[in-house]
């Protein structure tokens, strides 16, 4: 049977995305498209409903952002939101008002609970508005939905055609009831059942592969993150010792980090793991280098070369796992993601290197990916790991990595994150670590006179690391922290916790 696809059209809106993880969230199956997707494509890939995101431009600009408008006289149901509602009244014959004064933030919305849409939806109900121009006059056919103080036409629709639009956002948390309108959308309009079902992925996603590579070689960079590991616990169910999984200890890590890759992926899913045991090799290259980017380019370059080496060891490859996922793949503009991520996770690969890429987490959203991973038996250990730089502890050790700073600062990252994990708070946290700056002051301890490093603690709360706040952890836990790292990490008397957000500071320090 076929399975049901919503097709969100891309206007370029902030809030996007989420549209589309709010409709996969309700068990419908759901990919974003440019706006500008043909009409003969949008037919061919036989869509249940249709969404016209929001987004910056205004309708009465010379190049403003159209789609097909034969998408509205298909029969197929289509919610525009914000822009998307405005494009749908200009079309249809309504009008469009500009203004200068933007409409923004929380309000009240009065609606008709007649409307499918707002079925079992309270009015007033507060939703969040974030536009400049607004609709004039509606077209012939549409009813007035929902109004609010400043917005007369704050949703609309036309029953018969199936056409249903929002200004509000229903995706974002501050419209309370937004999920409900969404899951009316989908289920009481479209009259979908929500067959979007992650155990289906995993088989329809393991033939896709086996028909991908047939017999051919296929190799893998394991960095330990979420990404590369799901991507490659995937692929090794499909074409188990087929995979060939290299992971490159840049003695960068974390401590027990390693062990950890060689634990789950070697032993437990007994994959083909090559371990490179490369550390000596990146910390002799980064003896006496002080320059963070410097440091960056030296670790990066180091790695393809580590790399290049095994993956000649193998033989001949003709396939490349990539841990790409969604939000890449729509941030790079929904066609253009196959060119190999040139930073994060595995840090960069050899440009002449020729291989064909697998690609299985192309569609899937961060929480699903996580989600995969469980379902694949992954720990929950590497399915939640926090996000960590390519360069790992190279540029949380400050200016020069020495060993001896790197074990350091292990252990004492190592205390801070056993404690986070017994206060119950790593899930709220969405990076926590220690930095070593290269400095030394004086402290006492027992009877003498110290004269060591201090370590600074980093914990903040974010969404997508563009911008985050520094995590308010409780007193004692810090205390306990502080505590530990002094008595039990040699070389550190003194401990600090960084209070900066990003902006103005960034998360790591270099
Ligand atoms: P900043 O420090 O710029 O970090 O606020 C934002 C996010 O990016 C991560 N980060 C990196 N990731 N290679 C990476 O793969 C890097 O060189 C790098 N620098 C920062 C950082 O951990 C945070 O999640």
């Amino acid at each position: 049977m076929e399975k049901e696809l919503v097709l969100v059209l891309d206007f370029g809106g902030q809030y996007n995305q989420l549209i589309a993880r709010r409709v996969r969230e309700l068990s419908v199956y759901c990919e974003m498209v440019p706006y500008d997707i043909s009409f003969a494509e949008v037919e061919a890939r036989k869509p249940k409903g249709i969404i016209l995101t929001g987004g910056p431009a205004s309708v009465h600009e010379i190049d403003s952002p159209h789609c097909d408008p034969r998408i509205f006289s298909m029969g197929v149901p289509v919610l525009g939101i914000c822009y998307g509602m405005q494009l749908l009244a200009l079309e249809l014959g309504g009008t469009v008002k500009s203004s200068h004064l933007r409409e923004y933030g929380r309000t009240s919305l009065q609606i008709n609970q007649q409307s499918l849409l707002f079925k079992d939806i309270s009015s007033p109900t507060q939703v969040w508005m974030s536009h400049g121009d607004s609709i004039e006059s509606v077209p012939d056919g549409f009813q007035i939905d929902a109004i609010t103080g400043n917005c007369p036409f704050a949703a609309f629709s036309d029953i018969e055609r199936k056409l249903y639009g929002v200004q509000f956002h229903p995706e974002v948390k501050h419209t309370l009831e937004g999920m409900k309108v969404l899951h009316n959308f989908l289920f009481e309009i479209c009259g979908l059942k929500g067959d979007w079902d992650l155990s289906d992925f995993i088989s329809e996603k393991v033939e896709e592969i086996r028909r991908q590579v047939g017999d051919k070689k296929v190799l893998c960079g394991l960095s330990g993150g979420v990404d590369s590991s799901v991507a490659a616990a995937l692929v090794h169910k499909a074409i188990g010792d087929q995979l060939v999984c290299v992971y490159v200890d840049n003695g960068l890590m974390r401590k027990g980090e390693s062990e950890q890759v060689i634990d789950t992926f070697g032993r437990h899913m007994h994959m083909n793991l090559v371990f490179a045991d490369a550390g000596e090799r990146f910390l002799s290259k980064l003896a006496g280098v002080k320059d963070p980017e410097k440091k960056r380019k030296i670790i990066g370059e180091e790695f393809i070369r580590v790399f290049e080496a095994e993956a000649k060891k193998l033989g001949k490859i003709d396939y490349l796992v990539q841990g790409t996922i969604y939000p890449d793949v729509v941030e790079s503009g929904t066609k253009t993601a196959h060119t190999i991520k040139s930073h994060h996770n595995v840090g960069g690969l050899p440009e002449d290197m020729q291989f064909e890429l697998v690609e299985p987490l192309r569609l899937l959203f961060k929480d699903e990916v996580r989600a995969l991973g469980t379902k694949l038996g992954l720990d929950d250990e590497i399915v939640w790991r926090q996000p960590f730089p390519g360069p790992g502890l190279g540029v949380r050790v400050l200016e020069e990595v020495t060993p001896e700073k790197v074990k350091i600062l292990q252990d004492a990252d190592y205390i801070l994150r056993e404690e986070i994990k017994n206060a119950g708070l790593e899930r709220q946290i969405w990076q926590y670590f220690a930095v070593l700056p290269p400095m030394r002051s004086v402290g006492v301890m027992g009877d003498g006179r110290t004269y060591a490093y201090p370590i600074i603690l980093r914990a903040v709360t974010s969404d997508d690391a563009m911008t985050a706040e520094w995590a308010h952890l409780p007193y004692e836990v810090l205390d306990i922290i502080a505590r530990r790292i002094v008595n039990e990490v040699q070389g550190i008397n003194r401990v600090a916790y960084d209070i900066t957000s990003k902006p103005p500071g960034t998360i790591e320090w270099e």
